[in-house]
């Protein structure tokens, strides 16, 4: 049945926000993205959404977009690299704090009763508890995890005041991955970054000795519990980790990615390079809260979901 409520979805251009919109959409709502095509494409945007192109430090982008009062608004845009963040903190800054205070100041403006928030696995820095639970320290150790954290906190924050009560929640999303995500973009998305090369036949660079590890999440997972999330009161006030909960070493992904096209390592050029700043040794989620708050658990896997955006890639450039 059709839902008349109306969500904004800021970097719904983009990789995650762009599935979200479709996701949105499926389940009958109406939907605006505000998006400045940063890194967003228009083509990913589903023709049913109404598009706003501006930015979120601009108050009078944001003006245009709550224009279409909308009943819930998914804040996903922000500057998502790690490298770029550590490059110029200023700009990170202003696009994940400033950025995300411009739309809490509109979202207090016009009432909007709920709002959700990407937040990152980049808060917890390097953890001392694998899988990491919600309650585990916040202690980033890159910019970007820094500016995460400030915004996650700025949303908190804008759910206590009492002259406007707004529910808030806010995802600590894992390694999202799928179809959409940029081949072609060497700061962010490191299994986006290796399907990319396997797929053009150019070397695959592993960063550090390969042994760190990271949490891979399918995409579509991760929209669902956004979804979900929006009529569900017992995710109101509170911070959820969204991963697959099993950890994969970057050999084993970049071994995983080159079986997909039939290839290994004695067939395919794989070199090393140092760390990179802000990288983390090991990242794994506790997905408890969520499963048992609603009943969410990931249902694509690594092999299936890469399948997937395998299959996206050959012929990527479709906007599908
Ligand atoms: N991909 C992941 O694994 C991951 C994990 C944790 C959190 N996140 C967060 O999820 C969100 C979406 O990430 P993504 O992977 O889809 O990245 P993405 O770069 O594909 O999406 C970000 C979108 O925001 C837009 N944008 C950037 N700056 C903007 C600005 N100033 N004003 C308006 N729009 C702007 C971009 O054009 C893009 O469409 C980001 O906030 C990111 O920090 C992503």
């Amino acid at each position: 049945m059709a839902d008349h409520r109306r969500a904004l979805v800021t970097g719904g251009a983009g990789f995650i926000g762009s599935h979200l919109v479709d996701t949105l959409l499926d389940r009958g709502f109406r939907v605006t993205v505000l998006d400045n095509l940063n890194t967003g494409l228009r083509c990913n945007v589903a023709e049913a959404a109404d598009f706003v192109e501006g930015d979120v430090r601009n108050p009078d982008d944001i003006a245009r977009a709550f224009k279409q009062t909308p009943d819930i608004v998914c804040h996903l845009a922000g500057q998502a690299s790690i490298r770029l963040a550590w490059a110029n903190p200023g700009a990170d800054l202003n696009v994940n704090v400033v950025g995300t205070l411009n739309i809490l100041s509109a979202v207090k403006e016009h009432q909007t009763p709920r709002l959700l928030y990407a937040s990152s696995m980049m808060v917890y820095g390097n953890p001392d508890v694998l899988p990491t639970p919600e309650t585990a320290p916040a202690l980033p150790v890159a910019h970007y995890g820094v500016t995460k954290f400030a915004a996650e906190r700025y949303v908190a924050l804008a759910a206590e005041d009492p002259e406007h009560p707004v529910a808030v929640t806010s995802f600590r999303m894992f390694n999202v991955f799928g179809p959409r995500q940029s081949l072609d973009n060497p700061y962010q998305g490191v299994l986006a970054i290796f399907l990319g090369h396997a797929l053009r036949g150019e070397k695959i660079t592993i960063h550090s000795d390969g042994e760190q590890s990271r949490d891979f999440v399918f995409v579509d997972d991760i929209c669902r519990a956004w979804a979900d999330a929006i009529d569900s009161p017992a995710t109101f006030g509170r911070v959820f980790n969204l991963g697959s909960g099993r950890a994969t070493t970057v050999n084993q992904l970049c071994d995983a990615v080159l079986r997909q096209f039939g290839l290994d390592r004695s067939t395919f050029e794989v070199n090393t390079a140092p760390a990179q700043l802000g990288d983390i040794r090991r990242s794994e989620a506790a997905i408890d809260a969520i499963a048992k708050t609603l009943a969410w658990h990931p249902e694509v896997d690594l092999e299936q979901g890469m399948a997937t955006t395998v299959a996206w890639a050959r012929g990527a450039g479709t906007g599908q």
